[in-house]
């Protein structure tokens, strides 16, 4: 790497660490955090990312806005340097822009005879928020590689669209890579944004030198909306994209694995066994388990409804099943998450009715946000459900089965980026149609034991075989290759 020996810089809206009100730090969540986590740790990096909490700010402000090193609780420290944007302008580009807008267009959930209407509201949350912060974070990074030769930044997710092309443009000799951790939408989905607003995101990405997703599909569509919505000229079979100016854009899959020795190390937790004990006091003879952020896209509410449909066309299961669901509350700043919060509890209320009885409680729902008492319920489901209507990738399909003790079968939907890799050993479901996921529900739970093990070896094998690190190796690999063919 022609950087070699300057830290790799990388950016993207969460960070690693957040910092709480009572001055604790927390490690940021989701998977885009997992994956960094493993490259931060690979090699000399400074992360560059949003400071999104007031004590996020307030630690900011103390170091000047300077890089600093924070540490974790449970080990583990990074070089970070935390951005503090307008609140205003992060408000519109959070919970206007990134989430719903371009989270929606890229897991296909707008309701077109309904929504999106686009206002002025919109557009301004692309002009003075989505932007603004785009470039807030630019500048930063435009800080950290001042003086660098030839420097290697990597930009993370939906949240940074445009952030390329402002670096590109101060910094010519700059290596791009981003990486979308979310689907990547056919390009009718796209034709939602006014082509101003589009137009200004794709000539962003094509700013990079390489862009990554975690499947072939998304790579596809990709290509096929620079074809379509930008007129470009790209070649499918080698994953290029030809820029007018001669700029060439590397397009390439590489499917984010988990940290098995670290979901390994969680299981072994002792705040995990208290989990587990309580959950083994209070199980029935089957566990169905579903783990999500409560998000549109995770298909919650049809989930519950399979479930009712089960227990009506099967009573011989009453008494005998329960389906713990723990969802995390996510974005509850945005309408459309907040609503959907009330719609999860409203189903739950009423399956338990339809079907309760005084001793027991067919769904247990458990609305926080708690990797201990994930993994507990990991190790001890016989039924793991996840049934997003589409997901980037979905880590727990993965985390799940490798460290689950009890033959327990994956339910997958094929609009996951896991099941790219996992569909083989999984019952695969088309996540719209309900009757489908009562009959695999049913299928699962009478499976014989065999099959169970034969199927969750299956996936343990698949899981273990990658490592986060090799996830980056290839995209470093990429980026070498991709220097030497600019003439680096
Ligand atoms: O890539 C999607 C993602 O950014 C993941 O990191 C994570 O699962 C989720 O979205 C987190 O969303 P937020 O940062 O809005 O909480």
């Amino acid at each position: 790497m022609s950087a070699e020996g300057a830290p790799l810089v990388l950016v993207s809206n969460r960070g690693p660490v957040t910092f709480q009100e009572n001055g604790e730090v927390k490690r940021g969540g989701g998977g885009l955090v997992t994956a960094l986590t493993g490259l931060a740790s690979h090699r000399d990096a400074i992360w560059i990312a949003s400071a999104m909490t007031e004590q996020d700010i307030a630690v900011t402000e103390q170091h000047g806005g300077r890089p600093f090193t924070a540490e974790l609780p449970d080990g583990g420290s990074y070089k970070v340097r935390l951005v503090a944007s307008d609140p205003g302008a992060y408000d519109r580009f959070y919970n206007v822009f990134a989430n719903p807008m371009l989270w929606f267009i890229q897991h296909y959930l707008w309701d077109l005879s309904n929504a999106p209407d686009i206002r002025r509201e919109e557009v301004e949350a692309f002009e003075f928020g989505y932007n603004v912060v785009n470039e807030d974070l630019a500048r930063a990074v435009l800080e950290e590689i001042d003086g660098q030769q030839e420097p290697v930044v990597m930009v993370h997710d939906y949240h940074l669209y445009t952030l390329p092309g402002l670096i590109r443009k101060e910094r010519p000799d700059v290596f791009l890579h981003h990486f979308v951790h979310i689907p990547w939408t056919q390009p009718d989905a796209w034709r939602v944004l006014p082509t101003k607003i589009r137009t200004e995101i794709y000539e962003g990405l094509l700013a990079n030198d390489i862009v990554g997703f975690h499947t072939r599909s998304y790579r596809r569509n990709f290509l096929q909306c620079c074809r379509d919505l930008m007129d470009l000229e790209v070649d499918f079979d080698r994953g290029i994209v030809h820029c007018p100016d001669g700029h060439q854009v590397w397009v390439r899959a590489y499917p984010l694995p988990i940290d098995a020795e670290q979901t390994r190390a969680v299981a072994k937790r002792p705040r995990t066994a208290e989990f587990e004990g309580e959950l083994l006091r209070r199980r029935r003879e089957h566990l169905i388990l579903r783990v999500d952020r409560a998000d549109l896209s995770k298909n919650v509410l049809r989930g519950f409804t399979a479930f009712d449909v089960f227990l009506e066309q099967h009573p011989e299961f009453r008494e005998r099943v329960t389906f713990v669901a723990q969802l995390m509350p996510s974005r509850t700043d945005v309408p459309e998450y907040a609503e959907y919060l009330e719609r999860i509890e409203a189903v739950v209320a009423v399956v338990n009715h339809r079907h309760g009885t005084p001793d027991w409680m067919p769904i247990h729902l458990k609305l926080r946000d708690d990797l201990e008492e994930a993994v507990a319920a990991y190790k001890n489901y016989d039924l793991l459900l996840v049934n997003a209507m589409f997901d980037g990738m979905n880590l727990v399909a993965k985390e799940g089965p490798l460290v689950n003790e009890r033959a327990g079968v994956s339910i997958l939907s094929e609009n996951t980026g896991a099941h790219e890799e996992l569909g083989e050993f999984a019952l695969s479901v088309n996540p719209f149609d309900i009757q489908e996921l009562a009959d695999s529900i049913h299928a699962a739970l009478t499976m014989p034991r065999e099959e169970r093990e034969r199927r969750l070896a299956g996936l343990k094998r698949i899981v273990t075989q990658r490592d986060p690190g090799d996830w980056i190796d290839d995209q470093l690999a990429d980026i070498r290759k991709k220097e030497g063919a600019n003439g680096n």
